[in-house]
């Protein structure tokens, strides 16, 4: 089964690395017209009720709690990736590539249009149906529930799940005071991607320091920088003068459900809201494959720490680096990693090989959504020349408690 993939991964023509550059710094114009995001009427803020599912991304509670997807927060695949792209500027492939991940990691596999909950595990009543519900792991678990799957150990705010006696979803004040004070109070704060990229290495420090089942596999470092990048990425309100977004103090807090001063805020989870007069990112330049490899690429540069992968070994301050010679079973060690695209292969061939394939019983269905899931990453990393990966050794994984101890595939 795996054959395929790696046909596809090293079919890849080369593609020079300018061109990444050239495209993050391409001017990217204001349209306030088609930039505007309407938020009353229907699309008015309407706080979670206690049954309505919110959870671990603070975009998808946001367009829940403004019914672009439902207010209820079990929402189907397709219209989680329409409103990622529509509202927030997702571009078509990373809208698809995160919307597959939830739907498999924690939807309902038994209905073809691949519902999940944006939060707690449903009861089965409410997802199963006559046919039943089926996850990947049991019952449809929602994405509060996919510890390691997909919801990661240093997020930006989200608390490390075996830190927080299993809560991996909700904000925890101290990570967002750090995030907010790097840009104290005046009118010219703006969480640009210089800030969220410090705040993502503190992250990483937090997690070794503070837990001491910290996860920081290659798919679990992928998922937490790119979530980290959401911030400034997706979140920054666009104008004429700064056509390429600022985010402001207020704004952040807004679209985390951050409410009162400094000093005494107060976070209400699930009240994430986009505030009246927000402008998304340019119609025609939304958070793409390209931006994300190019801020992943950056990011190293910044810090060669966030692509040394690894975890704590059961205690704080243990962290352990992964042999990434013996995973790659030779194709790369830590040193080639950092030269040309070998990290954004890497990753991108790890990803894909970590996905749950191994999995029996689902086959068909499972499978689909496999297909396409892959064909989103592989069209990611379409461009680039990648070395051919000999394999992973996944079981080089199970040195980490932090792994050993979620539900995972392999
Ligand atoms: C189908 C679409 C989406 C899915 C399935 C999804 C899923 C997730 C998940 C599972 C997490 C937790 C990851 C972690 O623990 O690090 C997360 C975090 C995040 N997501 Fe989403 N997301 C989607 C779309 C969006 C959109 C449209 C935005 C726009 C703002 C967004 C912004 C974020 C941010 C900023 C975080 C980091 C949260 C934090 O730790 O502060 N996501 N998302
Ligand atoms: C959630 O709301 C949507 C849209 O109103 C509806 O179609 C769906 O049946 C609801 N789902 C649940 C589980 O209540
Ligand atoms: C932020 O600025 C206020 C005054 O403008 C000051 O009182 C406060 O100490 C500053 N906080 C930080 C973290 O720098
Ligand atoms: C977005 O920027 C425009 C232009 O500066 C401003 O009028 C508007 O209030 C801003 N919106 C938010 C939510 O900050």
């Amino acid at each position: 089964m795996l054959a395929p993939l790696l046909l596809l991964i090293t079919g890849c023509r080369a593609f020079p690395s300018s061109t990444f550059v050239e495209a993050h710094a391409r001017s990217s114009g204001f349209d306030s017209t088609a930039q505007y995001i309407d938020v009353t009427g229907a699309h008015r803020y309407v706080a979670p009720g206690p049954t309505d599912f919110r959870g671990p991304c603070p975009g998808l509670n946001a367009l829940a709690n403004h019914n672009f997807i439902p207010h209820n927060g079990t929402v189907a695949l397709q219209n989680s990736i329409d409103a990622s792209m529509q509202v927030f500027g997702m571009s078509p492939v990373v809208a698809t590539a995160a919307g597959l991940l939830g739907a498999l990691y924690a939807g309902n596999l038994a209905d073809l249009s691949f519902p999940y909950s944006i939060g707690d595990t449903p009861p089965t009543t409410i997802l199963g149906g006559l046919l039943g519900a089926l996850g990947l792991f049991g019952p449809p678990q929602g994405l509060s529930h996919t510890h390691n799957q997909f919801e990661s150990d240093s997020s930006a705010t989200r608390g490390d799940a075996f830190q927080f006696n299993g809560n991996g979803y909700d904000l925890q004040m101290p990570a967002f005071v750090e995030l907010y004070n790097r840009q104290n109070e005046s009118s010219t704060a703006n969480y640009d991607r210089d800030v969220i990229f410090a705040h993502r290495v503190q992250r990483l420090h937090d997690s070794k320091q503070q837990n001491g089942r910290f996860f920081y596999g290659p798919v679990q470092a992928v998922f937490s920088s790119l979530t980290n990048l959401l911030v400034y990425g997706l979140m920054s309100n666009h104008s004429t003068e700064y056509p390429d977004g600022i985010l402001s103090n207020d704004l952040l807090k807004s679209l985390y459900g951050i409410t009162g001063p400094n000093g005494a805020f107060v976070y209400e989870r699930g009240t994430e809201q986009i505030p009246g007069g927000w402008y998304r990112r340019p119609i025609d330049n939304p958070y793409s494959a390209t931006g994300v490899l190019t801020d992943l690429a950056a990011l190293t540069l910044y810090s060669p720490e966030t692509a040394v992968f690894g975890g704590n070994t059961g205690e704080p301050n243990t962290f352990a680096p992964l042999d990434i010679s013996g995973f790659t079973q030779g194709t790369y060690t830590a040193a080639s990693l950092l030269e040309g695209n070998n990290l954004a292969c890497f990753l991108f061939q790890a990803t894909q090989l970590l996905l749950p394939l191994g999995l029996v019983g689902l086959e068909g269905i499972a499978l689909g959504l496999l297909d396409q899931l892959i064909a989103a990453l592989g069209d990611i990393l379409a461009g680039i020349t990648c070395p051919e990966l000999a394999g992973v050794d996944s079981s080089m994984l199970e040195q980490y408690p932090g792994y050993q101890d979620s539900s995972h595939p392999v």
